[in-house]
């Protein structure tokens, strides 16, 4: 049996400095892909595999992200008034039914695994489920779900992997290989963002998480890392020496909404799927390059 996560944490207190300046005021993770922000997507993957309680860690701003999930009166009432069903019908589904939302803050943006710290206090003794929303990952089975599938009786930390091209190492946490399992691996020692000619493999850690709550008592007791900041990547690393992680290499399309490249190829690739703008968007493509 795929043991049950109740609870998700997403981080979105980050300075999302490469995309100033949509970022001066809204978070990276506001971004839309086509028409529905990042988040929305993260939070439907959450809910998808069943997790009720989605904890925000935001920034200085919070208030885009809060009022998305939100119900909006005088939206709703002008939509209503106007008749307008279907445009009414999503804006009164973005929350996923049964989900409950809670903010905490983080003050300053002292890296990843600071930020997860920050969502202690509103976690039960038992491990959650991490998503990083501009890690956008499209396909059959929510990357989520794959974790928790993969994961079976595991109590320790399961991360998901992608395989990265030599020259990406620098912006990735690497993995060091002990064993593989099929698809998917133990690893025995992960590395924050190394060059090319140090990384232990080419599996990059991608935004997908399954931690135990005993990752807090690592995280309190982390120096600084790279960069001045508190690294979630540092905390897996002492838990990957002792006990080993599991890495699950994730199906489907991964795209690093953090950069602008990524973020406008998942707008290609979701709107070339959109009911209303799919087949338009094919044409003009299309003329573009032909
Ligand atoms: P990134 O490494 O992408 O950093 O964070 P960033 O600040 O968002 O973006 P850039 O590099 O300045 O453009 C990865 C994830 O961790 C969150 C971010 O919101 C993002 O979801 N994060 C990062 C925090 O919540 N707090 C932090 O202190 C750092």
């Amino acid at each position: 049996m795929n043991k049950k996560i109740n609870a998700a944490v997403f981080p979105v207190a980050g300075l999302g400095s490469r995309f100033l300046p949509a970022t001066k005021a809204t978070p990276k993770e506001m971004l839309p892909i086509v028409d529905k922000p990042l988040i929305q997507y993260g939070i439907e993957e959450a809910a998808d595999a069943g997790i009720t309680k989605m904890i925000f860690v935001t920034g200085r701003n919070k208030r885009a992200i809060e009022d998305h999930f939100d119900s909006a009166y005088e939206l709703e009432a002008e939509l209503a008034s106007k008749d307008k069903r279907d445009l009414l019908r999503i804006a009164r589904s973005v929350a996923p039914k049964g989900v409950e939302f809670v903010y905490v803050r983080q003050s300053s943006a002292l890296g990843l695994g600071h930020a997860i710290l920050c969502a202690k206090p509103a976690l039960a003794d038992e491990p959650f489920a991490v998503v990083l929303a501009d890690d956008l990952i499209k396909g059959d089975t929510g990357a989520v779900q794959q974790l928790i599938t993969a994961s079976s009786n595991n109590e320790g930390p399961v991360i998901g992997l992608e395989a990265i091209e030599p020259h990406q190492s620098r912006a990735y946490g690497i993995v060091e290989i002990r064993e593989r399992i099929g698809e998917n691996v133990i690893a025995s020692n992960m590395v924050e963002k190394p060059n090319p000619e140090d990384a232990p493999s080419n599996l990059g850690v991608v935004g997908r998480y399954l931690l135990p709550y005993e990752i807090f008592e690592v995280i309190e007791n982390l120096p600084t890392g790279s960069g001045g900041e508190i690294q979630l990547t540092d905390a897996l690393a002492v838990l990957a020496r002792r006990d080993g992680v599991l890495g699950v290499s994730l199906q489907g399309q991964r795209f690093d909404c953090g950069s602008k490249l990524g973020y406008a190829k998942a707008n290609i690739e979701y709107g070339l799927e959109h009911s209303e703008i799919g087949n338009n968007l094919r044409a003009y493509l299309a003329g573009l390059v032909g």
